[in-house]
């Protein structure tokens, strides 16, 4: 399937929006509630067992990416913004909550994550730190993106500890 060529139409997620996908190990769809598939503009049989990466948009700097997979492969939950590439090209903000499931009996059984409308200063504030991360990276690789990541927490009082509390607070 051709990269959608994106652009500047932004998809409001409404404050009642929950987007919900699962995946596997490998972060392959494997369920995607309704409002997942109407706001992505593809259709349930174009997302499932496709990479969640269909939905990847350049704005979004790797690291977002290192972290969240750094962290969830371990059983960590992450609270990240995530900015998203519709099929149309169009995009849309959401606030991500990404987790392993396990079975009963401790082993994997897929990773949730379920997603929600961002607020226009938290667009603000992560769109302007996005972009200078992504500007680091392609200038000097994803170490020094993290780097700068971990200055930007620091700035705010924050650090990768309190990330998740972070991120929802900047939310409001
Ligand atoms: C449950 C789950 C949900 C994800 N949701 C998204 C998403 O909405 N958008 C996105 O770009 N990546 C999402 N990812 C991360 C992708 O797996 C991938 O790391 C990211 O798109 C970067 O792709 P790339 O490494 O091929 O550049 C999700 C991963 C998991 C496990």
């Amino acid at each position: 399937m051709e990269r959608p060529v994106p652009t500047d139409v932004e998809h409001e997620v409404s404050s009642i929006d929950l987007i919900v996908s699962k995946s596997d190990a490998e972060g392959n769809i494997t369920y995607a509630n309704p409002i997942f598939v109407k706001i992505s503009g593809y259709s349930q049989g174009e997302l499932l067992d496709k990479p969640h990466s269909i939905l990847r948009h350049p704005d979004m700097p790797k690291v977002v990416f290192k972290y969240l997979w750094d962290n969830i492969k371990q059983g960590k939950e992450v609270v990240a913004y995530v900015k998203n590439l519709c099929k149309d090209g169009g995009y849309y903000w959401v606030l991500a909550q990404v987790r392993m499931a396990k079975n009963p009996d401790g082993s994997f059984r897929n990773y949730v994550s379920t997603r929600r409308c961002v607020s226009e200063s938290a667009k603000k504030t992560i769109g302007a730190l996005y972009a200078d991360l992504l500007k680091i990276e392609q200038e000097e690789g994803v170490e020094a993106s993290e780097k700068a990541l971990e200055n930007f927490l620091a700035e705010h009082g924050q650090s990768f500890d309190t990330f998740n509390d972070f991120m929802k607070q900047l939310n409001q």
